[in-house]
């Protein structure tokens, strides 16, 4: 695909660079966005109906369901061009930090060095009532639906993702907004921009006088703000640009 002039310019120029990802950027690994239509089984619920901690304490067998559902999904899923180039784009850059708002390990498994999860990670499970993390070990031994937590007599397994609703925990977003204040160049991967407080990241780096790179298919509210706005999806987008970077240094 052909970049916007000024683009590859601008990141030649840049020593620290704040990746924000969402949902479009598993999207072409096979990972529905959270704001596709649900289908199947799950076609009459919306998902902000069923990642809430009112939904879980309301029934929490469906809540379990839903998300055993998302984890069979992303076990058979892989990586795609876009993740390779994120690993690749690390050497351009002095300082590189990639904060994901997918609770999938994508990045992780591409390669990505220092991923900073927002949401945590569907693949952990924690303590309804305490918070504690419960290992994968205890979660296959006991069959429940959700199974039993360990670590309180009242408690269940919940999955490890922060729901709305929910505050992020305090040290991931306080890393993550340091680096918007002191970055060079934020990109905007294959988010809606519509859910607090990842979509104001790129906002906080706006302010900072970062030049905002924002990688949609679609608009949003990011897109009039940012200097480049690239309407293509994650995949075409990075590849080009990682082959832009590695013709000029
Ligand atoms: N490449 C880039 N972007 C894409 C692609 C693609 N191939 N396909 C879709 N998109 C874009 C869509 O146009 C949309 O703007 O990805 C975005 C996905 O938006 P959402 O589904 O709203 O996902 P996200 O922004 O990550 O949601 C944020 O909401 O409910 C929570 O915890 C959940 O982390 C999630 C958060």
């Amino acid at each position: 695909m052909d970049l916007p002039g000024g683009l590859i310019t601008a990141l030649k120029n840049a020593d620290k660079v704040l990746v924000l990802t969402g949902a479009g950027m598993s999207a072409e690994s096979g990972v529905p966005t959270f704001r596709d239509a649900q289908t199947g089984l799950w076609a009459k619920y919306r998902p902000e109906d069923l990642a809430t901690p009112e939904a879980f304490a309301r029934n929490p067998q469906t809540v379990w369901d839903w998300y055993e559902d998302r984890r069979k999904k992303v076990r058979e899923v892989r990586p795609h061009a876009g993740h390779s180039a994120l690993v690749e784009m690390e050497q351009h850059f002095s300082s590189f930090l990639l904060v994901t708002q997918n609770v999938d390990s994508l990045h992780q498994q591409a390669g990505s060095s220092d991923v900073v999860e927002l949401h945590g990670n569907i693949m952990r499970s924690i303590c309804s009532l305490t918070g504690k993390a419960i290992d994968a070990d205890w979660i296959s031994a006991h069959p429940g639906r959700p199974p039993a937590s360990p670590h309180h007599a009242r408690g269940l397994a919940r999955p490890g993702v922060v729901w709305f609703g929910e505050a992020l925990p305090e040290h991931v977003m306080k890393r993550a907004l340091a680096a918007a204040s002191s970055c060079d160049v934020c990109f905007s991967i294959g988010t809606s921009s519509l859910v607090q407080p990842a979509a104001s990241l790129p906002f906080a780096a706006l302010s900072a006088g970062a030049v905002i790179v924002e990688i949609n298919p679609v608009p949003t509210s990011l897109s009039a703000a940012a200097q480049f706005s690239l309407q293509a999806t994650a995949a075409d987008a990075l590849t080009a640009i990682l082959a832009g970077l590695s013709r000029c240094r």
